[in-house]
């Protein structure tokens, strides 16, 4: 990717962030002190999703910045790695009123951003933080505590990425358990990072042209006629 690539992905980013900073497609803006857009490397390899701002987030208007944010940071270290060095944001821009679960029309409404920042950012490994980033993102509704720590492989912001379910951090404060298997899950992102990534699946409508141009036979000049054409 060249550097001009990069500047004028970076600029988008900028805009999706203007965007988002004054968006009200969801009611949830009447209620947020600021929007959470996310922070870290507009450049990154590695992205993580989480749920949505909590109280301190929605102060500042920077993602993970309370418990559960140093506990992500205490893990980014262990594996060698800061938050400068990645690119951290959530399902939801805006804060739920008392923390409460996200609503389907507000995950509706805001996905579209999320997907945006994948692809604006490409990153090679995509970490989701707890049921709501990682049932949106796989498209699957298996709970989170069977799925995390198996890397997939999906198709996001138009290329293919790894994808890392993972225990929200918020989870782990709770129970030591968790965060000793958050930890275990951790320690193989940077394996991860340096795995290649499989060549993307061509879409249905690349298939078909290709069969197209591969048919040696042109059809019975009588057919062409259905098509308008001139045969006869
Ligand atoms: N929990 C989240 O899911 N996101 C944050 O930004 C903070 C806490």
């Amino acid at each position: 990717m060249s550097a001009t690539d990069a500047a004028a992905r970076r600029e988008e980013l900028v805009a999706l962030y203007k965007e988002v900073s004054n968006c009200t497609k969801c009611p949830l803006h009447e209620t947020r002190t600021k929007a959470v857009f996310g922070a870290g490397n507009a450049d990154a390899d590695l992205m993580f999703v989480g749920e949505a701002p909590g109280a301190e987030e929605d102060r500042q208007g920077l993602p993970f910045v309370g418990r559960a944010g140093q506990l992500l940071n205490e893990l980014l270290v262990e594996i060698g790695l800061s938050r400068e060095d990645v690119f951290i944001c959530n399902v939801l821009k805006s804060r739920p009123p008392n923390n409460r679960d996200p609503l389907p029309t507000e995950i509706a409404a805001c996905e579209p951003y999320l997907f945006e920042q994948v692809r604006l950012i490409e990153p090679r490994v995509v970490c989701t933080l707890g049921n709501f980033a990682t049932k949106l993102l796989t498209g699957n509704p298996t709970g989170i505590t069977r799925v995390r720590g198996t890397p997939q492989t999906h198709q996001l912001g138009g290329r293919t990425v790894f994808m890392l379910p993972l225990f929200h951090p918020a989870a782990a404060l709770r129970t030591p358990a968790v965060k000793e298997q958050l930890r275990g899950d951790f320690a193989t992102i940077p394996a991860l990072l340096e795995k290649t990534l499989p060549e993307p699946l061509p879409s249905a409508a690349e298939i078909a042209v290709e069969t197209a141009s591969e048919d040696p036979e042109p059809p019975p000049a009588d057919q062409l006629g259905f098509f308008g054409g001139t045969a006869g």
